[in-house]
C-alpha cells in the first residue's frame, strides 16, 4: 500500500461535472432498465446476500448437479461459491445453446489480420471443441492438469480453452507477446502438462513467431512436467520439430470422434490460472473457479453489456488477458451470443480497420481500451481518411471502454464520433483477480459521467477505505476495496496461498476487505467512483498491468547493469509509459554510447519479459537518489520522469547531487 500520495492523484473525472443520459429508448428495452431497476437489484443483495447470488446462479447457469451450498466463509478469505453443485464450462458456453435450438446461430466471426472472414456456428464450434477435446485426452490430458496455451487470436484459440474446459483440464493463457523466459516461468509454475501453439502469427501483415518461442523456453530447462507440444498451421511458416513431442493440431483432432461428454465438475474446480504482475516478485498465477466465474461472465453480459439475440458483440481484447477470457472465451458464448474475434491490430492496413471492421460485420456493441481510442484519435487528426465519419457506423448501440482510466476528452470524442451521441459508454473498472466488471454504469440505468466508472454492480460492496480500513467520505481520496466477497473474485495465488491473503486481504485493513490496489474517490454530489490509479508498484502500459519490480530484476540481470529502478510516467496516448533509471557496472554513457546502451537495454527486458516491458526512457546515473539507510527514493524518480522540478523535502536525501544527472533522458 506504500506508494504514491492518494489525494495528489489527479481526479479529473471526480470533478467533471457534465452529464449524459442514457437514451430514452436504450432504457426502455435495456435488461437493467432505469435506476429503480438497478437499485431494487442493489437492495437484494444488501436484503439477502446469498440469496441473491442463489437466485442468479440458478437462473443464469445449468447445473448438472444443484448446489445446497452457497457461499462458504469457514476458511476465509479463502471463499468458496456454490462448492456441492456441479457443472461445465463447456456444456454451458455451447451445448445448452443446441439443445434450446440455437445450434444454426454463429457463434464465432473470425476477422483475420488479412480481412479474411471464417465463421463458426454454435454447432460447428461444439463439434470441434469436442474433437479438441477427445485430441486432448488421447495424449492422456485429464481433470485437473494444467494446459499452457500461447497461441494467436483464432477460433482454434477459443476452442483450445473451451476444450480445456471441456475435460476439466485448468488452461493458462500466455500472451503471445510474452518472451520465452517469460513463457518458461509460467509453464514450471503452472506445472503444465502440455502447450498449445500455433506456427506463428500474424498481425498487422508481420508473420511472429509462436512455435519457436515455445521451443525456446523449453530449452532453458525445467519444463520436465510438458509431455506433449501441439501446434495449430496458421501460416505454414517454417518451424522447428521435436518427434514424440510435437503434434499438429489437425492430426491430433481430425479422426476423433465429434462429440464429448463434459467432465462434470464442482463449482469451485479452476477453471484457469492467468498471470498477472504484482507490486513484488515474480507474477502472480491468479486462480479462478468454474461457477463463480461463469456466473458473472454471463451475467455481466446481460448487465452490462445488455446483450440481446440479434447483436453483434466485439471485444477487442486478446484471450492472453483476462478481458478476453471473460468477453471473448467465456462470457459471448454463456450467454449465445455472436461474437467477433479478430487477429490484427488496429493500424492495419490502415487506422481506419476498427471502423471498417464494425461496419462490415455490423457490430452492435463495441468494446476496446482507452489506449486504441486515443492512438485512433491522433491518427485521424493525422489523415481525416481514417476518421470514424467515414464509415458507417449505425449498427453500434453500445460503446465499452476497459483497462484503464479514460480521459474526459477520450470519452467525448469516442461518444460523439463513434457513438454519433447515441450509444452509451460503458466504462468498465475490473481486474484480473476480480473476473469480471466491478464498478460500471448500467446502460440503460446510469446517467454517465466522462471519465468516471460511476457505480458498483449490484451484489458488488465496493468502498473506499483509510490506510486503517475506516469508510472515507465522499469527496476524500483513499484505498479501493470490495468489503464481501463475490463470485467470481480470485480464489488463491496458484502455489503462495500465503501471497494470496497478504497481498489482498492484508492485516491493516482487518484482514476482511479484499484490497484491489486501486485508489479512488467518490464525487460527493453523486457517490460515482473514479479511479485515480495504481496506489502500489504496478504500472499500466497502454492497458498493459507490468510491476516496477519484474522490469528492474530484468534490467539488473544484465551483466553491465549495477543498479535500476523503474518508474511510470504520464503518456498521451498508452496512459502510462515506463522509465527506468540506470546505473551501469561502468562509468556513466553519454551522448551516443549512452542511446546505443539504452537500446541494447531495451532489447535486453523485450528477451526477458517481452515487448510491452522495455522501458521508453532509460537514464543513466553514477547512483540513484537514496536516503541515508539505502532506500531508493522513487518519490522522487517519478517527478524527474515527468520533467517536473522536485519541490519535495530532500533534506533525508544521501547524494542529492545525482539528481541533476537524472533529470534529463540519455
Ligand atoms: O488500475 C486498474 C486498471 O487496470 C488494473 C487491472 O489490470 P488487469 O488486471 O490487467 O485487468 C485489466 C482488464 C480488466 C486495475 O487495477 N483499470 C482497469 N479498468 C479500469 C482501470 N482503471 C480505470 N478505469 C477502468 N475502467
Amino acid at each position: 500500500m506504500a506508494g504514491t500520495d492518494i489525494n495528489q492523484q489527479e481526479n479529473q473525472g471526480a470533478q467533471e461535472s457534465r452529464i449524459f443520459q442514457p437514451p430514452p429508448d436504450f432504457v426502455a428495452n435495456a435488461a437493467i432498465s432505469g435506476m429503480p431497476a438497478y437499485e431494487k437489484l442493489c437492495a437484494e443483495a444488501e436484503a439477502d446476500y446469498e440469496g441473491f447470488w442463489a437466485r442468479l446462479a440458478r437462473e443464469e447457469l445449468d447445473w448438472h448437479k444443484p448446489f445446497a451450498q452457497v457461499l462458504d466463509e469457514s476458511q476465509a478469505p479463502f471463499y468458496k461459491w456454490f462448492e456441492d453443485g456441479e457443472l461445465n464450462a463447456s456444456y454451458n458456453c455451447l451445448d445448452r445453446h443446441i439443445k434450446a435450438g440455437n445450434g444454426g446461430k454463429t457463434a464465432l466471426v473470425f476477422e483475420a489480420d488479412d480481412g479474411t472472414v471464417t465463421r463458426a456456428t454454435y454447432q460447428e464450434l461444439h463439434e470441434r471443441v469436442c474433437k479438441f477435446a477427445n485430441g486432448l485426452k488421447s495424449r492422456g490430458i485429464k481433470k485437473g492438469d494444467r494446459v499452457i496455451i500461447y497461441m494467436s487470436m483464432s477460433i482454434e484459440g477459443v476452442a483450445a480453452m473451451q476444450a480445456c474446459a471441456r475435460i476439466g483440464a485448468t488452461h493458462s493463457v500466455v500472451f503471445g507477446g510474452f518472451s520465452a523466459k517469460s513463457l518458461q516461468e509460467r509453464i514450471i509454475d503452472a506445472g503444465a502438462v502440455a502447450v498449445i501453439t500455433a506456427d506463428e502469427q500474424l498481425r498487422g501483415g508481420k508473420h511472429l513467431p509462436l512455435k519457436a518461442i515455445v521451443d525456446e523456453a523449453l530449452a532453458l530447462g525445467g519444463c520436465d512436467t510438458i509431455r506433449d507440444v501441439i501446434v495449430y498451421k496458421r501460416t505454414g511458416g517454417n518451424i522447428a520439430w521435436t518427434e514424440g513431442r510435437d503434434i499438429w493440431l489437425g492430426d491430433l483432432v481430425d479422426a476423433q470422434a465429434a462429440d464429448c461428454e463434459p467432465e462434470w465438475v464442482s463449482a469451485e474446480h479452476p477453471l484457469f490460472i492467468l498471470y498477472t504482475s504484482g507490486s513484488t516478485g515474480t507474477p502472480k498465477g491468479v486462480q479462478h473457479s468454474t461457477g463463480g466465474f461463469l456466473l458473472w461472465a454471463a451475467l455481466t453480459m446481460k448487465w452490462t453489456f445488455d446483450i440481446k439475440p440479434a447483436d453483434v458483440f466485439w471485444c477487442t481484447a486478446d484471450i492472453g488477458w483476462v478481458t478476453g477470457h471473460s468477453y471473448i472465451a467465456y462470457g459471448p458464448l454463456a450467454v449465445g451470443a455472436t461474437e467477433v474475434v479478430f487477429e490484427g491490430v488496429p493500424t492495419y492496413p490502415n487506422a481506419g480497420r476498427f471502423w471498417e471492421t464494425i461496419a462490415k460485420h455490423k457490430v452492435s456493441i463495441f468494446y476496446t481500451a482507452p489506449t486504441a481510442i486515443r492512438s485512433l484519435i491522433k491518427a485521424a487528426d493525422v489523415d481525416p481518411k481514417v476518421h470514424p465519419k467515414n464509415y458507417d457506423l449505425s449498427s453500434l448501440r453500445l460503446l465499452g471502454s476497459v483497462g484503464e482510466p479514460i480521459n474526459p476528452e477520450a470519452w467525448m470524442w469516442y461518444y460523439k464520433n463513434v457513438g454519433g451521441e447515441r450509444c452509451p459508454i460503458v466504462d468498465t473498472f475490473w481486474q484480473t483477480e476480480t473476473g469480471g466488471h466491478m464498478i460500471s454504469p448500467m446502460p440503460g440505468a446510469t446517467p454517465m459521467v466522462p471519465g468516471s466508472c460511476t457505480l458498483p454492480l449490484p451484489g458488488i460492496m465496493t468502498a473506499i477505505v483509510d490506510e486503517a480500513g475506516a469508510d472515507v467520505a465522499n469527496g476524500q481520496g483513499g484505498i479501493l476495496v470490495v468489503k464481501r466477497p463475490w463470485p467470481s473474485m480470485i480464489r488463491t495465488i496458484w502455489n503462495n496461498p500465503e501471497r494470496f491473503k497478504t497481498s489482498y486481504f492484508p492485516d491493516e485493513l482487518g484482514g476482511k476487505y479484499y484490497l484491489a490496489g486501486d485508489g479512488a474517490i467518490r464525487n460527493s454530489d453523486t457517490s460515482y467512483f473514479t479511479i485515480t490509479g495504481r496506489i502500489d508498484d504496478v504500472l499500466n502500459v497502454s492497458g498493459h498491468r507490468m510491476g516496477t519490480m519484474e522490469i528492474e530484476s530484468a534490467l539488473v540481470a544484465n551483466p553491465i547493469v549495477a543498479e535500476a529502478a523503474v518508474v511510470g510516467k504520464p503518456d498521451d496516448t498508452t496512459g502510462e509509459s515506463i522509465c527506468a533509471f540506470v546505473v551501469l557496472k561502468q562509468a556513466r554513457p553519454t551522448g551516443e554510447e549512452a542511446k546505443r546502451i539504452a537500446q541494447e537495454l531495451r532489447n535486453w527486458v523485450a528477451k526477458e519479459i517481452g515487448p510491452i516491458a522495455k522501458p521508453k526512457e532509460i537514464r543513466f546515473g553514477d547512483n540513484l537518489p537514496k536516503t541515508r539507510s539505502g532506500k531508493i527514493m522513487r518519490r522522487l524518480l517519478r517527478v524527474l520522469a515527468k520533467g517536473e522540478t522536485i519541490t519535495q523535502d530532500i533534506s533525508t536525501l544521501e547524494n542529492p547531487a545525482i539528481l541533476e544527472q537524472l533529470k534529463e533522458a540519455s
